[in-house]
């Protein structure tokens, strides 16, 4: 039996599990645990089942000499230092797939949303403005036939991109090492599906969104500091594109009076991507999976630090 710590209470009976073989403490709170308690958790810990809300950097890595296993609570893991982890030869899991349809349903729920102006037409009514039905108001752009550029091919953009063609779309998937510069001023929307690394950070600028259409929409379910707020907020004053949908912020919650809440045209959900019932609770079985794997001596089902880069450090 280990002793591991879980930064939070998750949907579902996938902790029961873990608490069947191992002896579990759960943070109580809905906030995350102060960095003081993360770290007083995870001191004496085994195993770590973190949120994406959790900074697991090298110092914190450094202070727990027990700590074999991190199981992330997500699919992104730029919130864990993987090379630090990597390092001290610590497997570090994430939980791919099961939220990829989820995700993408709410994509293309903000594609609508923003491009058909649903909350300034929800504001109306329950403002007490709607006053009738008239040839002009509240008109909005059709996804239909739009042209789309997914910036990342991976598992979600590809999910977008299927329910697209359902849409008759013109897609245009962007990967790695693709000049944005020559894609963005073509598409109708633009929708982020990268992982946040140090190359995707601030990807969508002030150049970028320059580059973008006056009519278009950017989308951002990804990670918040793939866009730079600033630079969008001027966007959108400026009128230098039309709206943007963003289930992701940089910083994440957007404070109620940061300067870009006020800016014309912003839709912003708060990273909901992958909430419905059935992702959250099949995340929380891989993140259990995979930590049970971990503390047994085997291979994580889903690990982002593979065999070969822990060969390295089990062999010091
Ligand atoms: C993730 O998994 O990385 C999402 O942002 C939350 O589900």
């Amino acid at each position: 039996m280990s002793r591991c710590f879980v930064t939070r209470e998750l949907p579902g009976s996938a902790l029961d599990r873990l608490r069947g073989e191992h002896e579990v403490e759960v943070w109580p709170d809905r906030s995350p645990p102060p960095r003081d308690r993360l770290a007083e958790g995870t001191r004496r810990a085994a195993g770590l089942l973190c949120l994406l809300t959790d900074p697991i950097d090298a110092d914190l890595i450094a202070a727990c000499p027990d700590l074999r296993a991190i199981s992330n609570y997500a699919v992104g893991t730029d919130n864990v230092d993987v090379a630090a982890a990597s390092a001290r030869g610590i497997q570090v899991g994430n939980t791919p797939d099961v939220l990829t349809e989820a995700t993408a349903d709410l994509t293309l729920a903000l594609m609508l949303a923003a491009l058909r102006r649903l909350p300034e037409a929800e504001a109306e009514v329950r403002a007490g403005r709607w006053r009738t039905w008239e040839p002009a108001l509240l008109l909005g752009r059709d996804l239909a036939g739009a042209g789309v550029l997914l910036v990342g091919g991976g598992r979600i953009g590809r999910a977008v991109a299927r329910r697209l063609g359902g849409f008759g779309c013109h897609v245009v998937i962007a990967g790695r090492g693709d000049a944005l510069a020559d894609l963005l001023g073509d598409a109708d929307v633009v929708s982020l599906h990268c992982p946040l690394t140090e190359d995707t950070r601030g990807l969508i600028g002030a150049a970028e969104l320059d580059a973008m259409n006056p009519t278009a929409v950017l989308v951002n379910t990804a990670r918040g500091p793939i866009v730079d707020a600033d630079a969008l907020e001027q966007a959108l004053r400026t009128g230098a594109i039309a709206a943007a949908a963003l289930d992701v912020t940089d910083p994440e919650p957007l404070p109620a009076d940061h300067p870009l809440m006020g800016a014309p045209g912003l839709l912003v959900t708060p990273h909901v991507g992958s909430a419905t019932h059935a992702a959250r609770e099949a995340m929380a079985d891989l993140a259990v999976d995979n930590l049970l794997a971990a503390l047994a001596g085997e291979p994580m089902p889903h690990a982002v630090n593979g065999a070969d880069s822990l060969r390295g450090a089990r062999s010091d």
